[in-house]
């Protein structure tokens, strides 16, 4: 383990409820269509878990790679694709899962990869949204949470390469 200080800021139960809600808003969004889901790794994985989960409509998961981060806390700025999905996207009713939109590159990358593939439609969904560190102007469709602008940790986010696996989101509050 690293040695660092987290503090509680999501619950679980907090996690679970506001998932079920965001699931029941993309049933009724997508209406029976069908949905190719994109978990983007690998910080999403737990969210993207439970969020298919909730969804009722006929999903196809896919699974890409990025990386964007120099160190463990800070963003080199410059996206990278580290592994793309195995499905052409070409007419399909896509649902993009992230963990988190910090400056907003990544996700601002991500659209304007995907639109290129000429999808019916992009649907954006984050479980975290830091208003205040944005440095882009990039769309976001739905929100689980919207928090400060701290480091967190925790439901699939790292520190390198640690704390994916606590069930809560915590914010790391003392680096030692
Ligand atoms: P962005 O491009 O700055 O919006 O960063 C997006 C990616 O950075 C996310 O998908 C995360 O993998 C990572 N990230 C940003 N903020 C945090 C954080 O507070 N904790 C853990 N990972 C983060």
């Amino acid at each position: 383990m690293l040695d660092i200080d987290i503090s509680p800021l999501i619950t679980e139960d907090e996690i679970k409820t506001r998932v079920q809600e965001m699931g029941a808003e993309l049933t009724d969004k997508f209406n029976g269509k069908d949905v190719v889901a994109i978990c983007v790794l690998k910080g999403s994985i737990m969210f993207f878990a439970d969020l298919i989960r909730e969804i009722k409509t006929d999903v196809v998961c896919e699974f890409l790679g990025l990386s964007s981060y120099k160190d463990a806390m800070t963003s080199s700025g410059e996206v990278k694709m580290t592994s793309d999905v195995n499905t052409s996207l070409n007419g399909k009713h896509v649902l993009i899962v992230e963990d988190i939109v910090d400056t907003g590159l990544t996700m601002q990358y991500l659209q304007n990869n995907l639109n290129n593939r000429k999808p019916a439609s992009i649907t954006t969904a984050s479980l975290l949204l830091k208003p205040d560190a944005l440095k882009c102007d990039c769309k976001v469709d739905m929100v689980g949470f919207k928090i400060p602008n701290d480091f967190v940790v925790g439901y699939g986010l790292d520190y390198g390469g640690q704390y994916r696996n606590l069930p809560f989101i915590g914010q790391v509050s003392s680096l030692n």
